[in-house]
């Protein structure tokens, strides 16, 4: 078996947009990866299961990996606290722990530290304590995700239920709904078929108009304050202005659905009384189309031939809400941090150097929107990346630092020239859908170019060295983004 090298995977056009330079103008939208999907090979950790057999348990099997490496000094990093923990994790004895509020600024660091002590799959501590992998090597990334046989979504064979502590902050990110995303094989291609179909209806022309009315009533909103915060009064709103249109939800209140779903990738205390919100109203939503079906995509996956019911209608629904909403916004924050930070897209925003799409495509490679990602569960004891991950394992995607892999990127920083094959959108069967893909990018495309257009002096109003993250180690994207500008 050959095995592509993801460097080479640049001259396949995947969909990223070439060139943004002509505001408001937008060349045709390919869907990302449809021709050139990320490599699948089975090097790396998989060089230990080559066919992806299951190794023998844990009690015949040789020791967790490497035990000797102290991981001492790194950022977030010290031996767990359980006394329980060293018997049934004996790899967890040097553990990291993954700190809820993110490594900081200091990133692309604290990856590389853990890369370097532990090597492609780490052993890490999740809040409270609950023990998992992190997966940091693009190939086991790809690997993992690219062999469901081994590795699944259904979170109730995990053997740390009995670690969680009550009111678990990240329950409402490990413990999932009964959603497409909990499930594999063909109950997964079911309810996935259902919800890419109907996302398929909706054209990039039509979206790109309603992201761009979207987009000036927004602008029209700020505009005459010479300031604004972009995140909050343009980045977050804009995707859940487009989500609420495509599905037909009440646009009474989308400032707060845009935050209950920011809330709900984050992790953290609101989650879960985010979650119940969401829920609650979609499913009104969902009873009233069933009722009275409508232009929408509610009332489109309730009459798909795939027949779901209305409760798997309102997880469905809800599950890709909370998969596009944060991403989106943060998608177009991180870029344009980057544009307002970064001295290669010159000192005027709409006729520098290097395109708003350079910036984009940079972001996901450099600063995607999910850095990590609760991803499987393994579903036999199997060897990857030299080490031992048991029946019951959960496996985190660490999608930030598998895409600064070296073995991937041997030059992280400067231009990805056109390389499409980062993990920003995941891989294998639960990889962002290639319609989801399309409606993020032309929303993305469409509110950079908007704003670019109709604030051409648009620049930061604070030190870039005051920016910050917003404090969550699965999110990536920024805080606040403060500008100003010249009232149009
Ligand atoms: C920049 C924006 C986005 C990013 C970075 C992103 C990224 C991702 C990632 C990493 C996954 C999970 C892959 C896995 O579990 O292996 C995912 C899944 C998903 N995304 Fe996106 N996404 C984005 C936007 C969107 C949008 C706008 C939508 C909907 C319109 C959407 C719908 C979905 C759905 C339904 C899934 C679940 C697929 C499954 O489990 O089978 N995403 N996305």
């Amino acid at each position: 078996m050959t095995h592509p090298n993801p460097r080479q995977l640049g001259t396949c056009a995947s969909g990223m947009p070439r060139a943004l330079g002509a505001v408001r103008q937008l060349g045709t939208l390919r869907q990302y990866g449809a021709s050139c999907p990320a490599p699948t090979t089975r090097r790396g950790g998989p060089e230990d299961t080559p066919s992806g057999e299951p190794v023998p348990g844990p009690s015949s099997g040789p020791p967790s990996g490497p035990r000797g490496g102290s991981v001492r000094g790194a950022a977030g990093a010290h031996p767990p606290v359980r006394p329980d923990l060293d018997a049934r994790w004996p790899a967890h004895a040097t553990a990291v722990r993954l700190p809820a509020d993110g490594p900081g600024d200091d990133r692309a660091a604290f990856y590389r530290r853990i890369r370097d002590e532990h090597g492609p799959v780490a052993p890490v501590l999740l809040e409270g304590d609950v023990p998992a992998w992190l997966v940091l090597g693009y190939r086991e990334v790809v690997y993992v995700a690219g062999t469901p046989a081994l590795f699944g979504r259904d979170c109730r064979i995990w053997n740390a239920w009995d670690l969680v502590p009550p009111a678990w902050p990240l329950q409402s990110v490990v413990g999932q709904r009964p959603s497409l995303r909990a499930l594999d094989g063909p109950a997964h291609a079911r309810r996935l078929g259902a919800v890419g179909d109907v996302l398929g209806m909706f054209e990039p022309h039509g979206l790109r108009a309603q992201a761009a009315s979207g987009a000036d009533a927004l602008i029209d909103a700020m505009a005459g304050d010479g300031r604004a915060e972009l995140m909050t009064q343009y980045a977050s709103p804009l995707p859940a202005m487009v989500a609420a249109g495509m599905w037909g939800l009440p646009d009474t209140d989308l400032t707060a659905l845009a935050r209950d779903l920011t809330l709900l990738v984050s992790g953290g205390t609101g989650a879960r009384d985010a979650r119940r919100r969401a829920h609650a109203m979609l499913t009104r939503v969902v009873r009233r189309r069933r009722a009275q079906p409508g232009d929408d995509a509610v009332s489109a996956l309730l009459t798909h031939p795939a027949g779901l019911r209305d409760d798997e209608v309102v997880e469905d629904v809800m599950a890709t809400l909370i998969a596009g909403q944060a991403p989106t916004a943060d998608w177009i924050g991180n870029t344009l941090r980057l544009m307002l930070t970064d001295p290669r897209f010159a000192t005027d925003l709409a006729g520098g150097r290097l395109s708003a799409g350079d910036a984009m495509a940079e972001v996901l490679w450099a600063d995607p929107p999910i850095q990590n990602l609760v991803a499987r569960w393994a579903r036999r004891d199997v060897r990857l990346g030299g080490r031992w991950i048991r029946a019951g394992d959960l496996l985190i995607f660490g999608l930030s630092a598998a895409n600064s892999d070296p073995w991937a990127r041997p030059q992280p920083s400067g231009r990805p020239s056109g390389n499409h094959a980062h993990l920003a959108f995941g891989h294998g069967e639960h990889r962002c859908p290639f319609p989801a893909q399309m409606t993020a990018e032309t929303i993305a495309t469409t509110a950079i170019e908007v704003l670019l257009d109709r604030l051409p002096d648009l620049e930061l109003a604070v030190e870039p060295r005051d920016l910050r993250w917003r404090p969550s180690v699965w999110a990536r994207g920024v805080a606040a983004l403060p500008v100003r500008f010249t009232p149009p």
